[in-house]
């Protein structure tokens, strides 16, 4: 079932800037997704998508009432791929999940690809772990239409595997 038209009306969506790295750092450490020291590959990507020089990589932020930052999502294109999209990063503020943040950016991200048509963006696919910890993810992209489509084993270590979910934008 796809509930991902049902959202609050507090949370909105927009483009991150500058002044949102902190928060958007915070969410990734604060949910234990990377240890601080582990973080130069995600600053890489925030500061290309910053300064410009990553074109097409999009970072998003959900905000609640005062404008609090929320949640967090960066979605580029596959390489590789043919007009298929990566969402690479996705939190929810730990203290706050399952208030519908998490729902706002992927509706957002998807409505943003859709309207953007089938030359931009054919698929959407979403790559999380195999591990106990990553089970409330794996059950949220399952609730919000994607299919559990493939699995890399040992892809993050022994016992922690690759799960792919994929969704089509067409
Ligand atoms: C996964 C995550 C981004 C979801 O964001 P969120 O704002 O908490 O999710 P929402 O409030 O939009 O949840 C919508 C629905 O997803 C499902 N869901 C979300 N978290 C769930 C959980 N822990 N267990 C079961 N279902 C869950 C439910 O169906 C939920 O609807 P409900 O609460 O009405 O039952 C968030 O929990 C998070 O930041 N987790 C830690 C980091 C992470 O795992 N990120 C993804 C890495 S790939």
């Amino acid at each position: 079932v796809d509930h991902s038209a049902e959202v609050p009306e507090s949370i909105t969506v927009r483009a991150a800037v500058a002044a949102d790295i902190e928060q958007i750092r915070a969410l990734a450490i604060g949910n234990g997704m990377f240890a601080p020291e582990d973080m130069g590959g995600f600053d890489d990507g925030l500061n290309g998508y910053l300064s410009g020089e990553l074109e097409g990589h999009r970072w998003l932020v959900a905000t609640g009432p005062g404008g609090r930052v929320e949640g967090a999502a960066y979605v580029a294109p596959e390489p590789f791929g043919d007009r298929v999209w990566n969402l690479y990063f996705l939190a929810a503020d730990p203290s706050r999940h399952r208030r519908g943040a998490g729902s706002s950016l992927v509706r957002n991200v998807e409505q943003t690809l859709r309207a953007e048509g089938d030359e931009t963006a054919r698929v959407l696919i979403v790559e999380t772990l195999s591990s106990a910890a990553y089970e409330g993810a794996r059950r949220f992209y399952a609730s919000r239409g994607f299919d559990r489509e493939a699995l890399i084993r040992e892809f993050y270590g022994p016992g922690e595997d690759k799960i792919v979910f994929w969704k089509s934008l067409v």
